[in-house]
């Protein structure tokens, strides 16, 4: 067997994603306000080693230097995230100069590298005072959001084409008001069922007042896909994984695209459901100008439960199984379900564990493995159909990983956290070149190697 070279659209847009809190620091620098993430940080046993992104990779200070190896790269866009408490302290009311020319100077240093911004505007960072009042909870924050969503628009939409409103719904929802391992620490079923449909009405205002203030942007929305996929095909197993399935990615594909909520999952929560107005549904159906997905691993689900660890399977440091034929079935299934808009991977990528070698060097093969089989299965998506414009690496730099801290590492860049020194890895090194020749060489020994579903793959020479 031969290697395959896997090639890509000419147009096809290369990037890496991060988000504010996760890199900026500068917390409570040049009139920035407190967010949900300052304080869980700062409350004792939230996250792993204490750790707290007030420094994070300092970011705020060292864009430039950032910006020049994304540009030595050869990244055509990035993926970047506001702070909204940056940007409005209080969350409402008056706007903080500072913290609005930051990003500007930000995407005028991207443009001038030649990288096209992608903005996010809402990545989990909810200002304090808006928790005060009920958060995410109170349906008035829906209306600030939007408000927040005309600023950024006004501000920046001369130069930003790309806006998505919310970072994985389901995760703030879940992880942040059920599972409370995420800010802002809340464990309450009917509080995270109504959150996550506040957080559909606050995108439906927001892609509205987006618009509105910059009519020619493109506006979208990232949700993470996580199949479920049932463990055998027994009529028992097939059920559960597609209730799950419901609940999740159902939950809030079916409302944006279709216009109502899943049945399935809609009837398992009962009393649960959360309350929705008239007219709430129109308006969170608002025409996608593209999806973003984010796709990590998969869950396998049998008759007792979650299969974990599925034997012969691979795990990263997250603990998640690594399963790139997954990511393609998640797209050609969304594909065949839904009327998608243009898909662009927003997040993809593996925590291992990194290390600099005596030379200096971060060599992390399994990261390059991990991102030539899963480019692989996305190139065979294509192929069946499915339009994807681009793919972001998540993520262009090591950074605070939520409630794992710095514990986890992620980037395509190693940061040294004592000195803040960027060290590009070998997975770094590997996407440029991959950038430079928009495709690559998959080796025939490649976990995906001989995947037979890719028999009708174009292959090219070198
Ligand atoms: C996603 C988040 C991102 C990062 C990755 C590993 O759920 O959007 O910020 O933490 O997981």
């Amino acid at each position: 067997m031969t290697n395959r070279w896997i090639s890509f659209p000419d147009d096809f847009v290369w990037g890496a994603a991060t988000s504010a809190y996760q890199i900026e620091g500068a917390w409570n620098e040049d009139g920035k306000g407190e967010s949900i993430w300052d304080r869980f940080s700062h409350s004792a046993g939230r996250i792993a080693n204490g750790d707290t992104g007030d420094v994070a990779c300092d970011h705020y200070h060292r864009f430039a230097e950032d910006i020049e190896i994304m540009r030595r790269l050869g990244l055509r866009a990035y993926r970047l995230s506001i702070s909204w408490p940056r940007v409005l302290p209080s969350g409402s009311g008056p706007a903080n100069q500072r913290g609005l020319d930051f990003y500007d100077r930000l995407i005028d240093a991207l443009l001038a590298a030649n990288i096209t911004p992608h903005v996010t505007l809402y990545h989990w960072d909810l200002p304090q005072k808006l928790e005060d009042i009920g958060g995410w909870g109170n349906r008035d924050v829906c209306s600030h959001f939007a408000d927040f969503a005309a600023l950024m628009a006004h501000r920046l939409g001369d130069r930003v084409r790309h806006f998505s409103t919310l970072n994985e719904p389901w995760v703030i929802a879940f992880h942040g008001h059920q599972l409370g391992d995420n800010a802002p620490g809340k464990r309450n079923s009917r509080l995270f069922l109504q959150v996550s449909h506040n957080l559909l009405v606050a995108h439906g205002l927001a892609v509205q007042a987006i618009r509105a203030a910059q009519p020619l942007t493109q506006v979208g929305i990232v949700l993470i896909q996580w199949p479920w996929e049932p463990a055998t095909d027994s009529a028992e197993d097939v059920s559960a994984a597609e209730l799950a399935w419901q609940r999740t990615n159902g939950w809030f594909l079916s409302p944006l695209l279709s216009g109502y909520y899943p049945h399935l999952a809609w009837e398992s929560y009962q009393k649960l459901a959360p309350k929705v107005k008239a007219g709430d549904l129109a308006l969170i159906g608002q025409h996608l100008d593209f999806l973003g997905i984010n796709y990590y691993s998969r869950s396998l689900l049998g008759k007792k439960g979650m299969v974990n660890p599925v034997a012969g399977s691979e795990y990263t440091e997250m603990g998640w199984e690594i399963h790139p034929l997954a990511f393609r079935r998640v797209l050609t299934r969304l594909n065949k379900d839904y009327q998608l808009p243009p898909i662009y991977i927003t997040e993809n990528g593996a925590a291992f564990r990194d290390e600099v070698s005596s030379d200096g060097c971060v060599q992390d093969a399994r990261r390059v493995q991990f991102l030539e089989d899963h480019l692989l299965q996305l190139r065979q998506a294509m192929n069946e159909g499915v339009d994807v414009r681009g793919y972001f690496a998540w993520s262009l730099m090591d950074n605070f990983e939520w409630a794992h801290g710095f514990s986890k590492r992620f980037g395509l860049v190693y940061i040294d956290y004592q000195s803040q020194r960027r060290i590009v890895k070998e997975s770094g090194h590997w996407y440029a070149a991959l950038i430079r020749a928009n495709g690559y060489e998959l080796a025939a020994t490649g976990q995906a190697g001989d995947d037979p579903g890719l028999a009708g793959l174009s292959t090219a020479p070198v």
